[in-house]
């Protein structure tokens, strides 16, 4: 509807509506550290083209002279009714971005509808979304740092602060390589303005003032960011018996983000886990790595009965969602093009990205004959490999 309205008011959309052109639009408006750095893949950005082909070999066989109004596009996860079956991946360091930084794409998010995820590396605090967005449904992403009192803190200032279920993301014990940013000297974690998450952490600051003499992150921000990122990305040390710990810290919903293979989905059963992520991150880990709608189709049947399975990486237009729901993911996560679209015109940028990609969701499902989200299934699609 936001779109029909500027279409009738003659009005050009303030970020391209289209799918192929989006990067482009931003590569222009942008600072060039904040899009490299979204822009980027692992290695020769491989596994970012594989997300993108495994959408492309499944095609909708649509149905006609079927009753598809009104539409519903509802989703009830962890017993939450959401009005849409898409959220916002975790994104960090927005102020690399745009002064809106995630706050502005909470906001967005809010405006619509869908529920957002905030980042432990987000540059906006607990306090400041839940200000911004206090009615709108969000959830928390956590790097898991090595130290369990910082980690308890974190938990309990995103439970304080209405932030309903936990995201644990397991690709990313380290940054990948990504020559983007190496080949540029780009150090996202360092540019951006000081982690708000990390800096206005009641014990994270209480632990740096004893390790720098009574020193506050913001006097010494180089050495803050370098102990918290040594924090958060906590290497190998973890194991699936840790997950107890969590547990101990949090009594919500736990989904693990960066599931690739039917033996972790099993896992993460036996762990007692709510829900898992199929997710390559976008491409920006394993370069090489398996698409996540290649690996879907398994893991929903081994595990999709059992907790709850979503996706992101790749998703693009409204036909992938389709797809990806109708292989059997229960709600779908989207990253890039929001972060472009705020970007280019911050707050509003993102939502215009976000009302665009519903619209199309929206439509397509009438096309292809569906009037809700539950009758998505997997007989409405075929997987084609076309040659050359
Ligand atoms: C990410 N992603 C990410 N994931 C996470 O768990 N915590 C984070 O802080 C970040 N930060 C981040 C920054 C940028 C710039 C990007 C592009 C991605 C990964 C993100 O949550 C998601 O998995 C991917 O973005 C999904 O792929 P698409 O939609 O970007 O193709």
């Amino acid at each position: 509807a936001v779109l029909q309205k500027g279409l009738l008011a003659n009005e050009l959309p303030i970020v391209t509506t289209n799918p192929n052109t989006l990067e482009e639009q931003a590569k222009k408006k942008m600072p060039k550290a904040g899009f490299d750095y979204i822009v980027g893949g692992a290695g020769e950005a491989a596994t970012m083209d594989a997300n993108r082909l495994a959408f492309r070999q499944w095609k909708i066989v649509p149905r006609v002279l079927k009753p598809t109004t009104p539409r519903d596009l509802s989703v009830t996860i962890f017993g939450q009714k959401f009005d849409v079956p898409l959220l916002m991946a975790p994104v960090g360091v927005n102020s690399l971005f745009h002064p809106d930084k995630e706050i502005g794409v909470a906001q967005a998010c809010a405006e619509l509808r869908v529920p957002f995820t905030l980042s432990t590396a987000a540059e906006s605090t607990f306090e400041q979304v839940a200000a911004a967005a206090p009615e709108s449904p969000k959830w928390f992403q956590l790097y898991w740092p090595n130290d369990e009192e910082i980690t308890a803190s974190l938990l309990k200032r995103a439970k304080d602060n209405g932030f309903t279920a936990l995201v644990v993301t397991l690709d990313t014990w380290t940054l990948a390589w990504r020559p983007y940013d190496l080949d540029t000297a780009n150090v996202p974690f360092l540019l951006g303005q000081g982690d708000a998450i990390g800096f206005s952490d009641p014990v994270f600051r209480r632990k740096f003032a004893e390790m720098s003499d009574g020193g506050t992150p913001e006097e010494n921000t180089l050495q803050a960011a370098v102990y918290w990122i040594g924090e958060t990305f906590s290497g190998t040390s973890r194991s699936w018996e840790d997950l107890k710990i969590l547990k101990k810290y949090w009594d919500g919903p736990i989904i693990l983000k960066g599931i690739l293979s039917v033996e972790d989905a099993e896992l993460a059963v036996e762990h007692g886990m709510d829900g898992i992520i199929v997710s390559n991150h976008g491409g920006r880990q394993i370069d090489g790595a398996i698409a996540t709608l290649d690996v879907l189709p398994e893991i929903v049947d081994a595990v999709g009965s059992k907790l709850t399975v979503m996706m992101d990486s790749g998703i693009r237009t409204g036909a992938d969602i389709v797809k990806a729901l109708a292989l059997g993911a229960k709600a779908v996560f989207v990253g890039r093009p929001v972060v472009y679209g705020l970007g280019i015109n911050g707050k509003e940028g993102a939502e215009a990205v976000l009302a665009g990609l519903l619209a199309d969701l929206d439509l397509t499902m009438g096309f292809a004959g569906v009037k809700s989200i539950a009758e998505l299934k997997r007989s409405m699609l075929r997987k084609i490999q076309h040659s050359g």
